[in-house]
């Protein structure tokens, strides 16, 4: 379909609540997700959120192994998740660097749930339900706030610890968001 403009932090279209998708399979669905691939695999990212194309409906697509991005990380199994719900799991926390495309060329150190149960459904409608842990769990967490406003800045809790990638990893070949 084509690749889209990534929204930037600072745009308020990133701060909405967006709505639940009400009709599954239909050209209109069809159609963002083809343009969701599109843009996150142009940008090498592990995931994407509709809010970050600017349509604010309640699905993400995250996953399709390693990325440059995040070259030690587990491969995530590439996901359509619609009308996601999120429930963690014994676990507690864990604080790791993450990126975001919205926020480009910075890394924080971000406290996400290390184990976590989603639901959803996938485009068609047909239910997804999976227990995951670590890497797979903080992507779902870090999309699945998009869907509600939440950049992960703000969940940063020493924003000593939140910087450019260069000044951070200085030497380090990462990519640029
Ligand atoms: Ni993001």
């Amino acid at each position: 379909m084509a690749i889209k403009p990534i929204l930037r932090i600072g745009d308020p279209r990133l701060l909405l609540t967006s709505e639940p998708v009400r009709e599954f399979g239909s050209p209109s669905l069809l159609a963002l997700i083809a343009d969701m691939e599109d843009t996150m695999r142009a940008a090498n990212g592990a995931g994407l959120a509709a809010p970050q194309i600017a349509v604010a409906l309640r699905v993400v697509i995250f996953g399709g192994g390693p990325t440059p991005r995040y070259p030690d990380a587990e491969a995530v199994p590439y996901t359509v998740l619609v009308n996601p719900k999120l429930r963690a799991l014994r676990g507690g926390r864990e604080s790791e660097w993450e990126g975001c495309l919205s926020v480009p060329g910075m890394r924080g150190l971000v406290p996400r749930y290390r184990r976590l149960r989603y639901r959803g459904f996938d485009q068609w409608g047909r239910p997804i339900d999976r227990s995951v842990a670590d890497f797979h769990a903080r992507v779902v967490q870090h999309e699945v706030d998009h869907l509600d406003g939440v950049l992960y800045p703000t969940r940063i809790k020493d924003l000593r610890k939140f910087g450019f990638v260069e000044e951070l990893f200085p030497g380090q070949q990462l990519q640029d968001d």
